[in-house]
């Protein structure tokens, strides 16, 4: 060992810890980050509170009102430190082509060199004056044959309580890890030494950021953030670049998809998993309010943001939620919008970079009709409507909240959390859902023919961008199967992946899931959305269980089938048929642009590009010109 354990150090492992590894690891790490403390974590409830009360001593959190949101608390994060970084973001693998050409690539070597092992090296000291938090979890249920388990190491007590409230986190994970159970190795710091008696900072981070997943070793390095996807190394790094390399060596899925069950009022129960990019409704959407002219149906929730699914024996697909809780975009969700979602976050909510009001509550953008008339923003500065002109931009109020401000909430909360949420067997998959954020050209709803067709619409996607990641916003780019910044290997090789795995189910008597895409968001020359959106999206949904059980009509077309005006059910809403046309309707120019794109996806995934894509893609332009 480089580095000499700081002195006093408590380095011994509580007696439940029983696995050598995992105790020599974190000596190992302690010694290259030169932590001033190690302490190995529970998941208790007393636990919990005490590293909530050393975040508000410390600055990073406020507790809220307790008589308006008992046990809750607002931390606002440094300005730099407010979204996922795409391009900090790497998988490396021994060989680039195994990364493919969506994924930014370094050699593992030099990476481990500029990381670990170099004289620079970012992880080096980079713990000093700081403890190192030893935070066991289980993503899925405890014990589920489709969960694993993680162990990550981190100097952010805000990532400790954050994870407990994503994960099964704490003590029951040593025990089911015994004396050697396997378990992916995750290392974070928010890369912010401490000198001795310099004074510590309300949100640490650091301007350089590594987001570092090493997919042979199954390994996952992040350095300089304490924001979210970057730092909570279950969600986004494990359940979903990691877990996708895994999946694909045994023969399973792990997506960026929500799901829900459906009931109808003769009690029949199905279950869907829809994959939209972040940022574009998937929380929304899993939990959803039937709308008048649906009384009787019920939709409850799996899981809003990640799903591990896994053939079983009877040739289906069976999902489970690996998460624990919701970590949601506030801004946008009211009321009206997803009264289930704000039913949940009415105690025991850590809420990040929301506006605080003067009663010590929290506001975002789009929470009420009406402007409070003062805020703290979510930089701590005052905030009036007027002050909030005076610094808009584009003729827009400058936001009291981040627009990628977010909630942390256990899944527990949500009223209409399905029964099924923690199985270890999970639900079976009977519809895949695919769609992006597009102003023009893609349908409101449009079924696949068959599962090539299906995979054909996910992996040639496309979607505007939202402050879920830093950069441009409102661009549009391919996202295949909302999965361009979390796939673990070779986007083509996905796509080969998701064709193979339906080739095996094939013949296993099991109809395969249908596969649908759809649009929200499409915009009327107003610049407004056409479609209502949100509760009402259970028009489509209730069409897509009528095309299951062959009851709903709809009509064939270049891209697959869509539902007439009269094959949806409008009870309850006034939509008119024209308003329809203009959020179903396919336009031939439109489509032959959008095939221009698809066709620069596909130039780019080339190596290893399955064949049946372009063939389905020359089906559709004949379909087109014909
Ligand atoms: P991640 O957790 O970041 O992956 O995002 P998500 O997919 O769960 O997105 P979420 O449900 O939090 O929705 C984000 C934004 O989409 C909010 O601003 C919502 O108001 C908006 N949104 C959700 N559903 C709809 C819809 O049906 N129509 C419209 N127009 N907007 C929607
Ligand atoms: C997403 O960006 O898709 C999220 C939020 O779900 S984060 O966990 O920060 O990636
Ligand atoms: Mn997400």
């Amino acid at each position: 060992m480089n580095h000499p354990l700081m002195p006093g150090m408590r380095l011994t492992a509580p007696s439940h810890v029983k696995h050598a590894r995992l105790i020599a690891w974190v000596a190992e790490i302690a010694a290259l980050t030169q932590a001033a403390d190690v302490v190995w974590c529970d998941g208790s409830q007393e636990e919990y509170e005490r590293l909530c009360d050393q975040l508000v001593a410390a600055g990073t959190m406020r507790r809220l009102n307790p008589a308006k949101r008992p046990n809750s608390f607002l931390a606002w994060s440094d300005p730099s430190d407010v979204a996922r970084v795409e391009d900090r973001t790497y998988i490396c693998s021994q060989r680039q082509e195994d990364a493919g050409p969506t994924n930014n690539w370094m050699d593992p070597r030099q990476m481990r060199d500029l990381l670990q092992t170099g004289d620079q090296a970012l992880f080096k000291g980079a713990m000093q004056g700081r403890t190192l938090y030893v935070v066991p979890f289980s993503m899925g249920p405890l014990g589920s044959h489709i969960s694993h388990i993680g162990v990550e190491l981190t100097d952010s007590p805000y990532v400790v309580i954050s994870m407990r409230t994503m994960t099964r986190m704490g003590r029951a994970v040593y025990d089911l890890l015994g004396e050697d159970g396997a378990f992916v190795p995750c290392v974070h710091t928010v890369g912010a030494p401490l000198q001795p008696g310099q004074q510590d900072v309300a949100w640490p981070c650091n301007k350089t950021k590594y987001i570092v997943h090493y997919p042979e070793t199954r390994e996952i390095w992040s350095y300089g953030s304490g924001y979210g996807g970057n730092a909570l190394l279950g969600k986004k790094c494990f359940a979903l670049r990691i877990a996708s390399t895994m999946g694909r060596e045994q023969g399973w899925l792990a997506e960026h998809m929500l799901v829900l069950g459906v009931t109808s009022p003769a009690g029949k129960k199905v279950h869907v998993a829809a994959a939209f990019p972040s940022a574009c409704g998937k929380t929304n959407f899993a939990m959803l309010v039937p709308p008048a002219g649906f009384e009787g149906w019920k939709v409850t929730t799996i899981g809003d943001d990640i799903a591990w699914i896994k053939p079983g024996a009877d040739g289906r697909l069976h999902a489970i939620n690996p998460e624990a809780g919701y970590f949601g975009v506030a801004p946008g969700t009211n009321d009206k919008t997803n009264p289930n979602c704000m039913a949940s976050l009415q105690r025991d909510v850590v809420f990040t970079n929301v506006a605080l009001t003067d009663d010590g509550d929290v506001w975002w953008e789009g929470m009420t009709d009406e402007l409070p008339a003062h805020l703290t923003d979510w930089q701590g500065r005052d905030w009036t409507p007027e002050i909030a002109r005076a610094h808009g931009e584009n003729g827009k109020l400058r936001p009291a909240a981040h627009p990628n401000a977010s909630f942390t909430v256990a899944s527990t909360y949500n009223p209409v959390l399905d029964p099924e949420w923690d199985s270890t067997t999970g639900v079976a998959i009977d519809a895949f859902i695919f769609g992006g954020r597009r102003s023009t050209t893609v349908p409101l709803v449009t079924e696949a023919r068959d599962w090539i067709e299906g995979v054909y619409m996910a992996a040639t996607m496309g979607s505007e961008t939202t402050a879920a990641a830093a950069g441009a916003q409102g661009v549009v780019r391919r996202d295949p199967f909302a999965m361009l910044p979390f796939c673990g290997y070779n986007m083509a090789e996905h796509f080969g992946h998701w064709l193979h795995l339906g080739d095996k189910l094939n013949g296993h008597g099991a109809p395969l899931p249908k596969i649908f895409c759809v649009n929200w968001f499409r915009k009327g020359a107003d610049g407004k959305f056409v479609w209502p959106g949100y509760g009402e999206n259970m028009r489509v949904l209730a069409w897509m269980l009528g095309r299951i059980d062959g009851t709903a009509g709809g009509v064939e077309h270049a891209i697959g089938t869509s539902p007439r005006y009269e094959d949806l059910h409008w009870d309850g809403l006034a939509f008119t048929r024209e308003q329809f046309d203009s959020v179903i309707g396919i336009e031939p120019a439109a489509w032959q642009q959008e095939l221009v794109l698809h066709q620069e996806l596909f130039t780019q995934l080339a190596h290893g590009l399955p064949a049946e894509l372009p063939a389905t893609k020359a089906r559709i332009e004949q379909r087109l010109a014909a």
